[in-house]
């Protein structure tokens, strides 16, 4: 199920392309920061650890068998300017499951843009991929996080209790997902 995709992926406001290590400032600007951190598994990184993470991200642009993440980074058309990043994993071939995520820049939290970057995702996952079922998860403190999720259709599948110990205290996990014929009978419009 190996699959070439053409990039940029453009949306109404955003275009979607394969990470470059021109990149490394944009998302240092945005991953060193605490609040972005604070739900994400990694903490805040140093200049160095952004670098690494870019030059592996530079490459992660295909999915060629199970297991494979996809980063792709978001920026605006109207200037070129990197604004965030999402990510769509292969989780299961058989299965043809996919795991969704997104980080983006405070500053230009509040726009919608990670709802429509994700949507594009979502629907590379299902009309390129073929994938049956795509989810995601967030920890459940993370509101606008699952806020994206609702905005996007998904369900809200399971709230995991005090399932894990994260960053000294319980985790409470939240599970969204979509299917395919879910996807296909939402709102033309996308909204
Ligand atoms: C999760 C995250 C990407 C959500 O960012 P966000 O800005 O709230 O999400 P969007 O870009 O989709 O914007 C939605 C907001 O913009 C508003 N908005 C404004 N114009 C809009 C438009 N044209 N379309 C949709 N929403 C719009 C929405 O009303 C919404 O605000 P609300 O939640 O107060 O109602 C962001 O909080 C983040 O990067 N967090 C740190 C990393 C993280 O936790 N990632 C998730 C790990 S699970």
């Amino acid at each position: 199920m190996a699959f070439e995709l053409r990039y940029p992926i453009e949306t109404e406001r955003l275009r979607l392309r394969p990470f470059t290590r021109g990149d490394v400032d944009a998302v240092f600007a945005y991953r060193k920061r605490e609040d972005v951190a604070q739900h994400l598994f990694d903490g805040p990184m140093t200049h160095e650890t952004a670098t690494e993470v870019v030059g592996l991200r530079a490459g992660q642009f295909t999915l060629a068998a199970e297991g494979d993440k996809m980063f792709l980074a978001v920026e605006l058309r109207e200037r070129p300017e990197m604004i965030g990043e999402v990510s769509l994993i292969w989780r299961g071939a058989v299965s043809r499951q996919g795991e969704i995520g997104y980080i983006f820049n405070p500053l230009h939290h509040g726009h919608g843009y990670a709802t429509e970057a994700t949507r594009a995702l979502l629907e590379v996952g299902f009309d390129r991929l073929g994938l049956h079922r795509i989810y995601a998860r967030c920890a459940a403190a993370n509101t606008a996080s699952w806020r994206v999720m609702e905005r996007l259709g998904m369900r809200r599948e399971a709230h995991l209790r005090e399932h894990a110990f994260f960053k000294g205290g319980w985790d409470e996990e939240l599970i969204y997902a979509i299917l395919e014929d879910e996807w296909r009978a939402r709102d033309p419009s996308g909204r």
